[in-house]
């Protein structure tokens, strides 16, 4: 393998969610990748406890999706689907509709997860207009969720830094759910917290304060990940959705971090039982390695805003110049496959067991208030440092870096969700490292 100099500066690239000047100061820098390892430019190899960024969910480059996407670039490196197809897209989408809840195939494909989560609301809005309700304009979020970063995703999530900049400029007709997250009832929850469940009746109150007819949906994660791993307390879910369907409310499930087997099923709807209306999709579709997004709609949704167009008119205008890239929905075919043929899904499934114990060993470390888990995720939550919150867990991060294992981290709370091919050893490694690193930060 050859390997390019490294390079010396980096005041060009203007790194996104990133502490620029604290990290150009002390660089951490990944320079190839393979199965669950990451190579430093110092040469270290670095176990990846996060899947990159909660997406490669198959493992690290992957030869079957490298050889479909190098194939594929030879072959037809972009068609436009607009008024034009390319048989991938199509191809592509049958596959991620396979997956989906019953009921929930027709695709919408974008390059992102912010990008599926403005789609979805665009969705629902163009739904109730189409049978004759656009007076539902009303989107509801959720106090900590993330659904991105675009102007829809920002304005229904609930993370304050993410807002505050921008609180002009957000969505006018928007309103929020509480939280689910109380360590006084659930810390140290195994699995899906007992207690919670009626915090889902606080959407009642703000359909009473809005009137139905106002409200075009709900979305919220179904386990909220980049706010610090929110686990859904048991009946939250399913309550959402009979109020929902009560009041002819979408329900949309924001599932970038949870498709494709971060739970051990192909979603996060499948594995509560719970089926919403619309899910948006990321990241794992095509394990991360092009960008692509996708919203899976029930197909009364689609069928009613394709249905209202008049003949030879655009139904939805919106759409991206890259939906269902020809190397995007490759690599997609390609995963979705590797995932079938290797199992991964029931792997996570298998592996969940291990990994709630492992994380759950912590429970004693210094610093440590709360451990939660389900699936292939987990967090560890610690006391925030007097006066300085987040700076613990920051160095919680770069010491476990310094010592071969990527895990993320959020405010004050450790996230853990690797690749779904890593092995008993290696998930035993990860949380031994945090427990040694967690003993030695301030
Ligand atoms: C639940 C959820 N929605 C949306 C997004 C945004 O995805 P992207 O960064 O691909 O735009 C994320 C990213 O982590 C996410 O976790």
């Amino acid at each position: 393998m050859t390997s390019r100099p490294v390079i010396d500066d980096l005041s060009s690239f203007w790194m996104p969610f990133t502490a620029n000047r604290q990290f150009k100061a002390a660089p951490r820098l990944l320079e190839s990748a393979k199965g669950m390892y990451y190579r430093s430019t110092d040469g270290r190899e670095i176990l990846d406890g996060c899947a990159g960024l909660w997406c490669v969910n198959a493992g690290h480059s992957r030869d079957e999706i490298v050889a479909a996407i190098t194939q594929q670039l030879s072959t037809l490196d972009f068609a436009p689907t607009f008024q034009m197809g390319h048989p991938l897209a199509f191809e592509a989408a049958a596959k991620v509709a396979e997956l989906m809840p019953t009921g929930l195939d027709r695709i919408f494909f974008t390059n992102s997860g912010s990008e599926s989560v403005d789609t979805a609301l665009k969705i629902a809005l163009a739904y109730h207009r189409a049978r004759g309700e656009g007076q539902r304009t009303r989107l509801i979020g959720r106090e900590r969720g993330y659904h991105g970063v675009g102007f829809g995703g920002i304005s229904v999530g609930g993370i304050a830094p993410n807002r505050k900049t921008f609180s002009g400029a957000l969505l006018p007709a928007v309103d929020h759910l509480p939280h689910t997250h109380n360590l006084e009832h659930n810390a140290f929850s195994k699995g899906q917290p007992a207690w919670g469940a009626h915090l889902a009746e606080e959407l009642e109150r703000i359909v009473t304060l809005h009137d139905a007819s106002t409200i075009a949906a709900v979305i919220v994660e179904p386990v909220a990940g980049s706010t610090g791993v929110l686990i859904p307390p048991q009946g939250y879910l399913q309550k959402l959705r009979e109020i929902c369907t009560k009041h002819g409310i979408l329900l949309i499930f924001d599932e970038v971090i949870t498709g494709f087997g971060r739970l051990g099923k192909a979603t996060a709807s499948e594995y509560f039982g719970v089926t919403p209306d619309l899910i948006t999709l990321a990241k794992a579709i095509n394990n991360a390695s092009i960008p692509m997004g996708a919203v899976a709609a029930s197909r009364a949704i689609h069928d009613t805003v394709v249905g209202s167009g008049a003949p030879g008119a655009i139904e939805l205008f919106h759409g991206y110049t890259y939906s269902a890239h020809p190397a995007a929905a490759a690599a997609a075919i390609a995963t979705l496959d590797l995932y079938r043929r290797d199992h991964l899904f029931e792997r996570a499934a298998s592996l969940a067991p291990r990994f709630e114990a492992a994380a759950h060993a912590l429970r004693d470390a210094k610093h440590v208030k709360d451990v939660r888990n389900l699936g292939l995720v987990a967090g560890i939550e610690l006391e925030a440092r007097d006066g300085a919150p987040g700076a613990r867990a920051y160095e919680a991060f770069v010491k476990c870096f310094e010592a071969g294992v990527l895990i993320r981290f959020t405010g004050d709370i450790l996230a853990f969700s690797p690749p779904l091919i890593v092995d008993e050893e290696q998930i035993a490694r990860i949380f031994q490292t945090v427990g040694e690193v967690l003993a030695t930060v301030q």
